[in-house]
This record gives structure tokens, sequence and C-alpha cells, in this order.
């Protein structure tokens, strides 16, 4: 069967692999790609994401969406993916056109036009796709199944101890979108973390597929490499994105726990955080599926596929 999907990215280095990775599935059916800033500011995301679309080959439309977060100056991520948020190989991210529209519209009009069979996949913060539940609150029924990569999950941020960037670059968008009511998995840095680091050998493995999409792949995550080096502390470069994406395609690759999940405003190191409530001790519902492990031989085997 079909997955039919809108994605909500703010494209640099990882996000464009989650992209290759949906718009070369022969099981899934993009019907809108939609831009909020994040890593980069919102006009080189747009390009990235239509860079990465024409890469495919694909008529999927990509449209414009919020410049910043609901409430705060956008705080980008270029020392992460680059300036150009694609590590700065030097690739031609520029003069692309997007679609005619409003991102939050068309999030809006997508769902309500065909209520509870569309997946909406987020992969960057949550701006647009909160300001469209505000503007149509009856949206968080008429999505299907909202997969987020977000949150720190069981384990630490990547910005702060605490906070992770998509949570962290906009908590009230987050935290509305949380208190939303959609169908929600939540795949956290952690899951990347655990599963889906890629060291030299790794990396030179999945370039040596050999294809325009696997080069592409690898190459781009030059600056990622180096943040994750030294920062992160990682063996090489991690893949959020893609592995949240692989989780939407498949979900049978996570295991997940049901769980009340409410997000930290404020502007302290827990700013964004994901406050996971993994014992049931505030008496809360559950809102949201967290995402405690993913199998990497089965994401690689997915990855290595889509690449191929
Ligand atoms: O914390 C990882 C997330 O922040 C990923 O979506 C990455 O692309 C950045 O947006
Ligand atoms: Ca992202």
């Amino acid at each position: 069967m079909t997955q039919r999907m809108l994605i909500d990215t703010d494209t640099a280095s990882d996000d464009a692999v989650a992209l290759v990775m949906a718009l070369r599935d022969p099981g899934v059916v993009i019907e809108a790609i939609t831009v909020v800033a994040g890593n980069v500011p919102l006009d080189q995301a747009v390009q990235n994401a239509l860079y990465t679309v024409e890469l495919c080959e694909s008529p999927v439309p990509v449209y414009t969406g919020l410049a910043g977060p609901m409430l705060r100056d956008l705080e980008s991520a270029e020392n992460v993916h680059g300036s150009d948020g694609m590590g700065d190989i030097g690739l031609d991210l520029s003069g692309r056109i997007p679609a005619t529209g409003r991102a939050v519209d068309v999030l809006v009009e997508h769902f309500l036009a065909d209520p509870g069979v569309v997946d909406l996949v987020t992969i960057g913060p949550l701006t647009n796709v909160a300001a469209a539940l505000l503007r149509a609150p009856e949206m968080a029924s008429a999505v299907r199944h909202c997969y987020i990569m977000g949150g720190t999950g069981a384990g630490t941020g990547n910005v702060t101890p605490l906070g992770e960037f998509n949570f962290w670059c906009d908590p009230e968008a987050a935290k509305l979108v949380l208190r939303s009511g959609m169908d929600m998995t939540m795949i956290g840095w952690d899951i990347s973390v655990a599963s889906a680091t890629f060291d030299s050998d790794q990396a030179a493995g999945l370039r040596s597929i050999g294809t325009p999409f696997a080069e592409f792949s690898v190459d781009i995550q030059a600056v990622l490499t180096e943040f994750a080096l030294n920062e992160t502390k990682l063996p090489g470069f991690d893949l959020p994105d893609p592995i949240a994406m692989a989780v939407a395609i498949d979900p049978s690759l996570a295991t997940s726990v049901a769980r009340h999940v409410e997000i930290e405003i404020g502007d302290g190191h827990a700013r964004g955080h994901d406050i996971v409530d993994w014992l049931g001790v505030t008496g809360k519902a559950p809102n949201v599926n967290v995402v405690t492990h993913v199998d990497r031989e089965a994401f690689l085997s997915m990855l290595i596929q889509r690449l191929s």
C-alpha cells in the first residue's frame, strides 16, 4: 500500500539524505515538502530542498514556510552543517524557484482535504506545524500519524545538555505541537547516536555504492563530520533525520513506548528539553510514542537500498 506523506524540513545535510530516502522509495508518495528556518536561514533551506528534489528528478513541490521561531530570533546551525548547510562542498545551491503558496496553508489545506490518510514527517523545528495547528486545530485529527525527529529521548541534548536542536530552536512550537492531540511518534537524537553514526570506514562503504545519491549523501556531511568528531564526540557524522524517516517509512524498525511528554520553554539549560514521564509519575495520559530503539542493521539496509 502506498504511503502518502508530507515532509517539513529545515534542509541541511542530514535532512537532504532523509529527503532522498523518501523521494526514491517506490512505496512512498511525497505530496509536498514544506520548508522551515532552522539549520540555515529559510531561503537557503528552500534552495537546499529544491536542489535535492532536482537531484532525484522528482516533481514534488517545495513550499516556503516561516523564517524563524514563533517567539524568538532564529539561532541557526551553520557551525554544524556548513554555511550553506550542505557541507560547503561547492554545490550550486541557488536560483531555483519554489512552488507558489505558503507552507502553513499547504499543511492545513492538504490534511483537511483528505483526513486520516496522509502522514506528516517533521525533520526540523516545528514552527510551520505549530502555526498550521493554530490556524486549524482540527488538523491534529486529520494527520494520520506525525513522525517527529526531535528531543533527546533517553539521551543527551546536542545544543545544551538537555536541548536537542529542533526542539531547542523553537521550544514554544514544540510545546504546542506535542499538546495538539496528533498521533505522534518521537525519534530523539539518542536514537541517531545509538544507531545512525558513520565512522570514516562506514562512510566510505556508503559512498562506495557509487551512485550520485550515495556520493551526494556522504560528501555533504563534510562539516557535520568535523562537528561530530570535535563537539558531539561521535565516531563520525550521524543521520538523525534519515533514521527518523526510516521509522516513518517502516515503523516496524522501531521499539517505542507511549509516554506523557512535555516541552520545557524558557531560556536556561533546559530550553526545549523533552520531559518524558518514563515512569508515569505525573498521572498524565501519554501523548507521544517515544522511540527507544531502532535496529541499526535494518536502518542501514533501508538506507543502502534507497541510495543504490
Ligand atoms: O538535532 C538534530 C536535528 O537538528 C536534525 O533535524 C538536524 O537536521 C537539525 O535540524
Ligand atoms: Ca533537520
